[in-house]
This record gives structure tokens, C-alpha cells and sequence, in this order.
């Protein structure tokens, strides 16, 4: 199938270059003139593992546009521009409509139009109106996304099911689906337009719900002296529960759990429904960073003028993203208490509005400092020599900002390990 893509960012460009491995040819288009002619030269603009080597193996099929030509000829065209939250929390769709505004002078009836986008519930339907008052009948399909960064290829080649939103009256985008993913086996979910976008928001807030849970958990086992890992293993091996996401630490971050949850409670308000757990779930993730800072204070004393070394910027690990990352809230948090923070990280450079120093090596980072906090569980991180590190820190204090670092190794070092619900 001819594909066009309207927006290649992290869930553009790797849907893009899955699709193209399916054998599609696909047309990327962006507004960003330097993102286009960075990926026209070969450079990848995201750090993402496997994306690189999937761009350069399919390059026979895959484009990169910052013009509209293209939209004439696909069959599908799909719009992956961001929905990023505005200053309510609200999803600014903005860029979707301007979006719409370009494709509607090329869109014609044979073809269909698939939502990649988080967007909130009803936009699509609103779309199709749209469409049709300006005399385009043209198909339309919700396909949220489920892509986790740092394994979105991964995700996207073995997905544990693909949601098709459709309106009732459509009776072929689902076997354009089926025929554009044929080759990945999962199974299938069909439904509305709106039970698209609401299985999207409602994946998010309960993931994001379980992580709030388990932090509080972990709270909990801070005051009863448990360790909320075993409580964590305890739980998660009842299938009905399940393992997965019920790591305790810094909080949730990302393009999509913050402004997902936030979204879903706005929406909620709007209907007048009092959304209770996703007020607690938010409620949760905002508040862990000051757990964290409570008990550093406890054993640090007063912050200010501390040397505070913080490993990892990114959201997460294997991902270059920092959009609403608790690490970087930390150390903003870090910095306005007046500690002397310096931050380092394998992918990500501190953005220019945060005042903090960058270091170049973890070594570089570690010298002197009174505490080190594990902020992103990045494997290097991870796997450092705990006599090594005692021998380069003033202090002895060692933060588990993901409880995810080895704590015997570290208190075997003469170190003083402190995770939240460890014990
Ligand atoms: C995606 C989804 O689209 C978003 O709704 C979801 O909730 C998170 O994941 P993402 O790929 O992470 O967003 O966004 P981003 O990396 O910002 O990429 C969006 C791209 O669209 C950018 O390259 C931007 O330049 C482009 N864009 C935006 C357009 O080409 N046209 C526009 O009108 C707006
Ligand atoms: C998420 C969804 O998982 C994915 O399906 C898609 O809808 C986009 O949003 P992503 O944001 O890339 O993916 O990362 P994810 O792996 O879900 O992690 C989100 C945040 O939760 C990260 O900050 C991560 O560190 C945190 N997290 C995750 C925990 O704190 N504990 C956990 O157990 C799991």
C-alpha cells in the first residue's frame, strides 16, 4: 500500500519505518524543515533502539517530504502530530486541526484517513463532520497507539491487540487495516470511534493507576517496614493482578501518562463526573518527588549547598525524551532548595532553562558529591562498582530513585541505601 504520514516524531517515524517493513512504501511529511532534511540526509532525530537500523534497511521505501504532494496518492494516510497538553492540561489539538487544514485540499473519497494521535474523545467524530461538510467522503479509523519509547518497535511489530475505531456506517477501513498490518499477529478490538479514543485513555490512566498504587504501597511499607518489592513480586504473580508496572519509585513521566490521566480527568469534569481514582492517581505521582525529598532531609539534613549528584534526565531509560520527566523535576526541585545538583545522563542534555551543571562522565559527576540519587534506571547506572563509587563521593548517601539498584552491593560498600518502601 502507498502510505502518507503526517508527522514524524516518536510515533511517526517508528510507525513509519514498522510499516515500511511490512513492505508498504511510506511517505513521511513534517513541518519541521530541519527534522525533514536531517532524516533526507540519514540523521535520526530521536534516539529510539532498533529505529535507525529499521530506516536504513528500508530506505528503498520509506520518504521524507516537508510538502503535500504525496497526500494525492496514498491509500492511507496517517496523523501522528503530537497532542501535547495546553496550560489547563487540556490536549491541545491544535496541531491536528492544522494538520486537517493541510490535508483537506488533497484528500479524496478512495482513500483513509487513520487517527494515530491521542486525541480526546469525540475529536474524531468531529473530524468526519468536518470532512463531510467540505464535501470529502472520505473513511476515517481511530488506531491509538500503544508504544512504549525505548521498545516502540518492538510494540509495534508484536502489539497484545490493535484497537480499530470505526463508524457504523464504515464497512471496509477494517479490512484496509487488516491488509495494511497483515503480518503482525494480534488480535483485533472493534469498535467506535469514541471506544477508540477512550480504550486509549483508559489503557494510560490505569497503568499510571497502577504505578500510583504500588507508590503508595510503597509508602505504606516505608511506615510498616516492609519491603514493597517482595509486596510488589507478592501481588503481581496473581495473573489477575499481573507483574508488570508495579515498579515503586520517583513516579510516572512521559508524553503520555502525565497528560493522559490529566485529560481523562478534564474530560470527566466537563461531563460533571467526579473522577475519584484518576484524581488519586495523579494526586500520587505528584507528590512523590517530596517522599523522596522528605527522606533525603532525613538523613542529609538541610539540602542547600549539598553536592547532588543525579544520574538520568530522560522519562525513562533507552529514550532521549524528557517531556514531563520526574527526573528532571527533581533536580528542579533539588536545585530551588538550593542544593548544588549536578546531573548527568547517556542521551539527554539538560535543556537551557534548567540551571543545573551537566557532567560528562559519571565519574565526573560522582566526585565529592555528599548524596547520589539513581534518578533513571538506565542499565549503566545500574551496573556501577559501588567501591568505586564510595571511593569518589564525600558522602555515603545513595538514592534509589527507581528501586532498581542493587541494595546489598551497595550497603556491602560502606554505602547508605535508601529506595522508598524498602525496608
Ligand atoms: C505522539 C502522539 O501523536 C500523541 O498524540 C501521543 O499522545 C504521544 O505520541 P509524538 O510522536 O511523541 O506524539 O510527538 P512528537 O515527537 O512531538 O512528533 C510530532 C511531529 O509532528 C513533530 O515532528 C512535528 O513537527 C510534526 N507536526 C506537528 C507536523 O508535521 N504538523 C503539524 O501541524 C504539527
Ligand atoms: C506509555 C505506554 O506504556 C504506551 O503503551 C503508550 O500508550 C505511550 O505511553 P511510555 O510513556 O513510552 O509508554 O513509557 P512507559 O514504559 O509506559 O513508562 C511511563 C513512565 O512510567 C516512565 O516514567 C516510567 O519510568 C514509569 N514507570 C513505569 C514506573 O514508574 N513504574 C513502572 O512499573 C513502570
Amino acid at each position: 500500500m502507498n502510505v502518507c504520514m503526517i508527522g514524524a516524531g516518536y510515533v511517526g517515524l517508528t510507525t513509519a519505518a514498522v510499516l515500511a517493513k511490512l513492505g508498504h512504501t511510506v511517505h513521511c511529511i513534517d513541518e519541521n524543515e530541519q527534522k525533514i532534511a536531517a532524516l533526507q540526509r540519514g540523521d535520526i532525530p530521536i534516539y529510539e533502539p532498533g529505529l535507525a537500523e529499521l530506516l536504513t534497511d528500508y530506505k528503498s521505501r520509506l520518504f521524507f517530504h516537508h510538502n503535500e504532494q504525496h497526500i494525492k496518492e496514498a491509500d492511507v494516510i496517517f496523523i501522528c502530530v503530537g497532542t501535547p497538553p495546553d496550560l489547563k492540561g487540556k490536549p491541545d489539538v491544535s496541531y491536528v486541526h492544522r494538520a486537517m487544514d493541510t490535508l483537506i485540499p488533497y484528500i479524496g473519497d478512495h482513500q483513509t484517513l487513520v487517527m494515530k494521535s491521542t486525541v480526546p474523545i469525540g475529536t474524531n467524530e468531529r473530524i468526519y463532520k468536518r470532512l463531510k461538510n467540505e464535501g470529502k467522503h472520505v473513511r476515517i479509523v481511530s488506531n491509538p497507539e500503544f508504544l512504549r519509547e525505548g521498545s516502540a518497535i518492538y510494540d509495534s511489530l508484536h502489539p497484545d491487540r490493535i484497537v480499530i475505531g470505526l463508524r457504523d456506517d464504515d464497512d471496509r477501513s477494517l479490512s484496509v487495516m487488516q491488509t495494511l498490518y497483515a503480518g503482525i499477529h494480534a488480535p483485533y478490538v472493534v469498535t467506535s470511534l469514541n471506544g477508540a479514543e477512550m480504550i486509549k485513555y483508559a489503557a494510560n490512566a490505569f497503568l499510571a493507576t497502577k504505578i500510583s498504587f504500588i507508590n503508595e504501597m510503597a509508602r505504606l511499607c516505608d511506615a510498616y517496614d516492609v519491603d514493597v518489592t517482595d509486596v510488589a513480586k507478592g501481588i503481581g504473580l496473581d495473573e489477575r493482578i499481573g507483574r508488570h508496572f508495579l515498579q515503586a519509585g520517583i513516579g510516572y513521566g512521559g508524553s503520555c501518562f502525565p497528560k493522559d490521566v490529566t485529560a481523562l480527568i478534564q474530560m470527566a469534569y466537563e461531563q460533571m463526573v467526579r473522577p475519584y481514582m484518576l484524581e488519586a492517581t495523579k494526586t500520587i505521582n505528584d507528590t512523590q518527588i517530596y517522599w523522596y525529598i522528605q527522606k533525603m532531609k532525613r538523613t542529609l539534613g538541610a539540602l542547600a549547598g549539598k553536592r547532588i549528584a543525579v544520574l538520568g534526565i530522560a522519562f525513562k531509560p533507552n529514550t532521549d525524551d524528557i517531556r514531563e520527566s520526574p527526573a528532571l523535576s527533581f533536580i528542579k526541585k533539588l536545585h530551588a532548595l538550593g542544593a548544588d545538583v549536578i546531573a548527568h545522563d547517556p542521551k539527554v542534555v539538560v535543556p537551557n532553562d534548567v540551571n543545573v551543571k551537566q557532567a560528562k562522565t559519571i565519574h565526573e559527576a560522582l566526585q565529592k558529591a555528599d548524596a547520589l540519587i539513581v534518578a533513571t534506571d538506565w542499565d549503566a547506572y545500574k551496573q556501577l562498582n559501588w567501591e568505586e563509587v564510595k571511593g569518589m563521593m564525600n558522602g555515603n548517601v545513595v538514592i534509589d530513585g527507581r528501586n532498581s539498584l542493587p541494595r546489598e552491593a551497595i550497603m556491602n560498600a560502606g554505602l547508605n541505601y535508601i529506595g522508598v518502601g524498602r525496608g
